[in-house]
């Protein structure tokens, strides 16, 4: 269990991020904060394209940020956006999530003024493919 200090932290660094997005296409913008293994938070926001196919998600920004920095494992997310549905992460960031997260895995989603909904990773990705499925392939 993930502690809700952390988890408001957590929420606030992605909150924060978001204010840097650049979305000048969408004009949606998103932010996102990973915590690793080690208790430290990385941020990320969406950065889009003019080709816009090549827009990073603020989920995947978050995670390089975590890579460069050394993590490894993810063991709670935040991502905040301001639509009127809740801003779950896209089907391509849930698979990028699960690949440093296990099922269980809380993902907290914030709009600017609160909590809008909490899931698991495996409530969102089901049945996923992971890392472990790549062993003893010959
Ligand atoms: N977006 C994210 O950054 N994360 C998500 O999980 C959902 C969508 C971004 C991508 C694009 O820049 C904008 O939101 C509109 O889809």
């Amino acid at each position: 269990m993930i502690d809700e200090v952390i988890l408001a932290r957590l929420v606030d660094a992605a909150r924060a991020a978001r204010l840097q997005a650049y979305a000048p296409y969408s004009h949606f913008a998103v932010g996102a904060a990973v915590l690793d293994e080690f208790g430290r938070v990385h941020a990320g926001a969406n950065v889009e394209n003019a080709a816009y196919p090549e827009g990073l998600c603020a989920e995947a920004c978050a995670i390089g940020h975590m890579v460069l920095a050394g993590g490894r494992r993810i063991d709670a997310v935040a991502v905040v956006g301001a639509g009127a549905e809740p801003c779950t992460p896209c089907g391509g960031c849930r698979q990028k999530l699960r690949e440093f997260g296990a099922d269980d895995l809380p993902v907290v989603v914030a709009d600017p003024t609160g909590v809008r909904a909490r899931h698991t990773l495996g409530e969102l990705l089901p049945a996923s493919f992971g890392p472990s499925h790549l062993e003893g392939a010959p």
